[in-house]
């Protein structure tokens, strides 16, 4: 009898786990990461056959207490890797998020960092021995993100090492990637780019990101392009383009939802006067948050017949809390908006409903179904997901999506939104005086074209993980469509 063929894992790779462990009362709960990485492989952590490895948010020392958190991940598919804190911090805080992310975001001004970057060397080898330990012959592995530039090239050469040479390694990248000229700023590019090189399969958001990064591999390293192919040192990698999807029956069923109905129809009543705009940004710098208070503070100068008539309703989820960057912007947002409410508000109301926290999935839903308007004003995005879950929330209502022309979801939501450039504040207020006063039969024509884009990139992740044809050959991504 032939022996039934093991079935291959799918391991997924990323800084975060989807689940933030959290010590109550003695003992770990987990809760839900914020971010577009999460609500990208939504679903699939859940699926047989998945393992996700990631940072579970804190580290336990006592070794009998690591157990019970070890546990409590397991039972939802999560393997902790667990870093000594001052590592984690120098990896994520100054590495990751203070040096990588604002090349990856178009900021100048960074300055590098010896420290952090051992610290990152270190982490991606953290990363790279706990999964070559428990990786498979046959397994898939999918890394996310520039926390692990280089955990592929780590990873691979573990995996020869102890004979496991058939585990396909893919790899997506959910931020912009840079021109050449300025990915060049950073000292350390090439290594980072040998490490991603050592995939099968290297995944981009969009076109232009594809470019550059082929454009900063063939100016800085000996590779040989082929057609999609990319060479360096003996591995050829596919690249690809892969329009991320939400899921949006995960929206329209919440919706139907009694708790969800009844939060709709209590917002509903409140602002059944107003047309509302809703912001939802983690709280970064690339969000164009103050340029978007700005430019509707022009909006509420400009236009005073309107004044009584909007409210901006701007969630901003707490993120990065200990980065300098992102200390100093949340002082600045408060600043910003007391000014803006104290110099427009009236006994009637307030033109900014700043909401700083994180919001439950009943009141974001309830939020994207009474809006009228959604205002993305990203500097740089990878894509921005919101724009998508605020076209699958709005159905018949045919909300506007205002929308820079710097998000990766311009690049394909652009037909059927209001586009502009975020750093120019008039271009902010014109554009939602322009949504403000579309006629319903126009928004209807623009709603429609976001919704079938909305509604067609759509796949089940574990769907799309495991039965692409070529998966033997290579590891294909997401909610992805490759195009
Ligand atoms: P980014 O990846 O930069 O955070 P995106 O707009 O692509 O930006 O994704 C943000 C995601 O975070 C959205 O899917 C949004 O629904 C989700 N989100 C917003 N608030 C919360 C929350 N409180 N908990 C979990 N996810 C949230
Ligand atoms: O969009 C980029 C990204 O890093 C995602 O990978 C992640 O979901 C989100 O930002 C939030 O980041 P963090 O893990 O730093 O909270």
């Amino acid at each position: 009898m032939p022996q039934k063929e093991k079935k291959r894992t799918l391991i997924i790779v990323s800084n975060r786990l989807p689940l933030s462990l959290k010590k109550i009362d003695g003992s770990y709960e987990s809760s839900l990461s914020s971010g577009g990485l999460v609500t990208a492989l939504s679903g699939i952590s859940s699926s047989t056959n998945v393992r996700w490895f990631g940072w579970p948010g804190i580290n336990i020392e006592d070794p009998e207490e690591r157990k019970i958190a070890t546990k409590a991940l397991a039972e939802k598919n999560g393997v902790g890797i667990f870093l000594d804190e001052k590592l984690a911090h120098s990896h994520y805080n100054d590495f990751s998020n203070g040096i990588a992310w604002p090349i990856l975001h178009y900021q100048s001004g960074v300055s590098f960092d010896e420290d952090a970057w051992k610290a990152y060397q270190r982490v991606n080898e953290i990363f790279a021995d706990a999964v070559a330990s428990e990786v498979q012959n046959g397994d898939l592995v999918w890394v996310h993100d520039y926390h692990l530039l280089l955990f592929p090239a780590y990873l691979r050469s573990r995996l020869k090492e102890l004979g496991k040479t058939n585990c396909p390694i893919g790899f997506t990248l959910h931020t912009p990637f840079p021109a050449e000229d300025f990915w060049r700023a950073l000292p350390v590019h090439n290594e980072l780019l040998e490490g991603v090189l050592a995939c099968d399969l290297i995944g981009f958001h969009t076109d232009e990101y594809k470019r550059n990064f082929i454009e900063c591999c063939s100016r800085g390293l000996d590779v040989k392009i082929e057609g999609g192919d990319i060479e360096y040192n003996g591995n050829k990698a596919h690249i690809g383009t892969f329009i991320v999807g939400i899921d949006p029956q995960k929206f329209t069923d919440g919706l139907l939802n009694p708790p969800v109905q009844q939060r709709v129809k209590d917002l509903e009543e409140v602002y059944k006067s107003k047309v509302v705009i809703l912001g939802v940004d983690r709280l970064d710098y690339t969000k164009g948050l103050v340029q978007k208070l700005q430019g509707y503070e022009y909006f509420l100068q400009q236009h005073p017949e309107l004044k009584q008539k909007v409210v901006l309703i701007q969630v901003a989820i707490p993120s990065r809390e200990d980065v300098k960057e992102y200390q100093e912007l949340e002082k600045e947002l408060n600043t910003l908006v007391g000014k803006i409410n104290g110099e427009h508000s009236t006994p009637y109301g307030t033109p900014i409903v700043y909401i700083h926290r994180s919001v439950s999935f009943t009141d974001l839903s309830a939020l994207y179904r009474i809006s009228d308007i959604c205002l993305i004003t990203s500097s740089r995005d990878g894509m921005n997901l919101v724009a998508a879950e605020f076209v699958a929330c709005q159905k018949d209502r045919y909300g506007v999506l205002v929308l820079s022309e710097l998000a990766g979801a311009a690049a394909f939501m652009g037909t059927g939104s209001i586009t502009f450039n975020p750093s120019s504040g008039q271009q902010v207020c014109d554009s939602i005086y322009k949504a403000a006063t579309m006629s319903r039969e126009e928004k209807k024509t623009s709603y429609e074209n976001l919704e079938e884009f909305v509604t067609t990139n759509t796949r089940s992740l574990a769907n799309a993980a495991f039965t692409y044809p070529s998966l033997q050959k290579r590891v294909i991504s997401t909610t992805m469509t490759s195009r």
